[in-house]
């Protein structure tokens, strides 16, 4: 809607993990560095963390976007709310093996055939678990055990695990300490800081098409992003988006302070109610009233868009 006016050929600020946008923060290359190394060296297992809207599922896509140049099979798991059987089967399911109607012995078998002929041939075979926080205490044993699928040199499935500071809690608790001693490499994603956030914004700015002339947002701009996204890429992502949305609306070719402080304040992004006893904290990330809030501020704004317009192209 704003593309044009913006000199923008796409969207630059989708919430959707698109690795085409990947900005190389220090933090983001060494965990992608630290993932790559781990599968491609057969480490075994490694695990990644980082809060809410940091950029875990974009890394995995943009590590199995470099794999796949390598000849690698994955599994790829993003609902872990499965019983270990079921856990299971969606593995062997995922690597294309028979598994409907199988126990899991049988299934834990024929995977482990798989692994060996691929290992014979020299290809890598990886498991990845996103959001590997909600896993249970017993799948993440199931996942302690599929890490004794091995040669004597080699693990023959390699593990990612990748979920928010939880997932840190859980292999730290002494249930899974069996599992925590196996863990070959640890990484984790943290927010940018006030310059990344900037480079961040323009750099998904030009990738989007903009090519020269002014900044669409002034330095303020930039601050007033900083200050209420707290360097969270999704929250950069979704009060830029509003932003542009807003600067549009209004006719500004740049980007002012106010017009960010207006969306974030529409945004309800400093506050977020808290159930149980009804007080104000600050909140790590939008919670889905704030996403409604965000929707029914989009369709406002789409409202005001298709009124009435003067031969320039301006809103009345
Ligand atoms: N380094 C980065 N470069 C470009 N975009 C990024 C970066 N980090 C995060 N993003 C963007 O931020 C948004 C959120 O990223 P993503 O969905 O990967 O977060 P997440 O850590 O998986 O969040 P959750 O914990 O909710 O699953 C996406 O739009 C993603 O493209
Ligand atoms: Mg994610």
């Amino acid at each position: 809607m704003y593309k044009a006016f913006y000199r923008l050929q796409r969207n630059p600020f989708e919430i959707t993990p698109d690795p085409s946008f990947l900005f190389p923060t220090t933090r983001h290359n060494e965990a992608l560095a630290t993932l790559y190394y781990g599968v491609t060296a057969h480490r075994g297992f490694v695990v990644l963390t980082g809060e809410v809207g940091t950029g875990k599922t974009l890394l995995l896509r943009s590590l199995l976007g470099l794999l796949q140049r390598r000849d690698t099979a994955f599994a790829l798991i993003f609902n872990p709310s499965l019983s270990p059987l079921e856990f299971v089967r969606y593995i062997a399911g995922d690597f294309g093996l028979p598994s409907a109607g199988k126990a899991k012995d049988e299934l834990i078998h024929i995977l482990n055939e798989f692994l060996l002929q691929r290992h014979q041939h020299g290809l890598t075979t990886l498991l990845v678990v996103d959001e590997a926080h909600h896993l249970s205490a017993e799948v993440l044993e199931e996942i302690r055990l599929l890490t004794n699928l091995e040669t004597s040199q080699q693990k023959l499935l390699q593990i990612v695990l990748a979920g928010q500071p939880e997932l840190d809690q859980k292999l730290d608790s002494h249930e899974l300490r069996q599992l925590k001693q196996r863990v070959a490499l640890r990484c984790r994603l943290d927010c940018l800081n006030l310059h990344e956030t900037g480079e961040y914004m323009r750099r998904r700015l030009t990738i989007a098409g903009l090519n020269g002339g002014p900044p669409i947002f002034e330095e303020e701009a930039i601050a007033a992003v900083h200050q209420h996204s707290k360097g969270i890429p999704r929250l950069i992502n979704t009060i830029c988006e509003n932003a542009l949305l807003a600067g549009y609306a209004k006719q500004e070719a740049v980007v002012t302070a106010p017009i960010v402080h207006g969306v974030a304040s529409d945004l309800r992004l400093g506050v977020t109610s808290d159930k149980n006893n009804g007080t104000a904290k600050v909140a790590h990330g939008a919670d889905d009233e704030n996403l409604l809030r965000a929707v029914k501020m989009l369709l406002d704004v789409r409202d005001r868009m298709q009124g009435p317009v003067d031969p320039k192209g301006r809103l009345q």
